[in-house]
């Protein structure tokens, strides 16, 4: 079975955690110091702050802008649940807004009917590898003066014309073992602000900037350095990786027939973090395409507003069309770096057939949603 994601481990990520094991320095330390500078110059952003999750990255990040209790924060329920738990945890509460259909990232033009007095911020998610459309919703941030935490979980390196996700208010990475790149669990926020770079530090770490004297109520949200020394050596492959991954679906994008491929927005760096068709009758499709030894993902089967902790919170009757329908066409196909030319070959065969097998009911491009 040519699998949905393969993370590779390789001499370089032994060689660093086996001298992070030996030094005996294993938690935060010079290793993640490192890790964070040059993250930081990867994205082009000023600071970066490394965190045990993308979880805490999120949560952090919140916690960071001061959000909290009788606060509101815009974003989406297309998403994976963390970035609405990340607001839950900090007493306040999600605003959903749909989704755009052709890109499965935040629908600018519904964001700002969803601001109230007590919005915050806008949270919207560079799903899949693809930046939401940062520049309309800075736009409109900036009218609203609220704050932005774009949640890039997905998308390290993705760009719009040169600029990297991650850049424009407050980026939130994950580092989990599927995503473009690794630590094994991590995660990392990104910021231009300074004085907002050492609040985030301080929360991370106790509210201790001297050593067991505690100013505010922190959290342990560190990194250790043997996470830190995987994701060294997994940042500088990280360029490579996603070349591959934009060659493997450019080639998706031509050799692919009968099925609704990604919809890429002008002057995009997509970094396929996920490779994500529409198709109806998806069971049917994922059944054959794992007959044909070809695996899928589906991220995400129930938009976060479905699901149990988000019906606890009251969100259970809210409608969000787009999301619900995409919920029931999304299946991602692997696009991961370490793809043989063979499996590609037999990736684009197994869609192809299937789709001439399940004929015109695989696609219902009448339901744009
Ligand atoms: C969109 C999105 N947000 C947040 C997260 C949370 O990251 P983590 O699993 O590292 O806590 C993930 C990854 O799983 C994600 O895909």
């Amino acid at each position: 079975m040519i699998p949905i994601a393969r993370p590779q481990m390789g001499e370089e990520e032994k060689e660093l955690v086996w001298s992070a094991l030996s030094s005996g320095a294993l938690a935060q330390g010079a290793r993640v110091r490192e890790l964070e500078e040059r993250f930081a110059t990867f994205i082009g952003a000023p600071h970066a702050i490394a965190t045990s999750s993308g979880t805490t990255a999120l949560h952090l990040a919140l916690l960071g802008l001061g959000i909290g209790p009788g606060d509101e924060v815009v974003t989406v329920p297309f998403t994976f649940i963390a970035s609405a738990t990340s607001i839950l945890f900090t007493g306040a509460r999600p605003t959903f807004v749909d989704v755009e259909p052709r890109t499965f990232d935040m629908d600018p033009d519904r964001v700002e009917a969803a601001i109230t007095p007590s919005t915050r911020a806008i949270m919207p998610i560079s799903l899949y590898g693809q930046p939401a459309d940062m520049e309309a919703i800075e736009g409109i941030a900036e009218r609203f003066g609220l704050a932005i935490v774009e949640d890039a979980a997905q998308s390290h390196g993705a760009a719009i014309s040169d600029r990297r996700s991650g850049t424009w208010g407050t980026g939130a990475f994950s580092f989990y073992p599927t995503k473009n790149m690794t630590t094994g669990e991590g995660g990392m926020i990104t910021t231009a602000d300074g004085a907002y770079a050492d609040r985030v530090r301080l929360l991370r770490e106790h509210g201790m900037k001297v050593r067991y004297h505690h100013d505010v109520l922190g959290y342990n949200f560190r990194m250790t350095d043997i996470h830190a020394s995987i994701g060294l050596a997994q940042l500088a492959k990280l360029p490579d990786y996603n070349r591959r991954r934009r060659e493997n679906a450019a080639r998706y994008d031509r050799e692919l027939r009968g099925v609704i491929t990604p919809a890429v927005r002008a002057g995009v760096t997509h970094v396929y973090h996920q490779y994500t068709l529409r198709v109806n009758r998806r069971d049917e499709f994922v059944e054959r395409l794992a007959q044909r030894g070809v695996g899928t993902g589906v991220y995400y089967p129930i938009p976060v507003h479905r699901q149990a902790p988000l019906i606890a919170a009251g969100y259970g009757d809210q409608r969000f069309p787009v999301s619900e329908l995409l919920a029931e066409q999304v299946v991602s196909i692997p696009v991961h770096p370490s793809l043989s030319d063979d499996e590609l070959a037999s990736v684009i065969e197994a869609v192809n057939e299937t789709a001439e097998e399940l004929g015109p009911l695989l696609v219902d491009t009448t339901v744009e949603a």
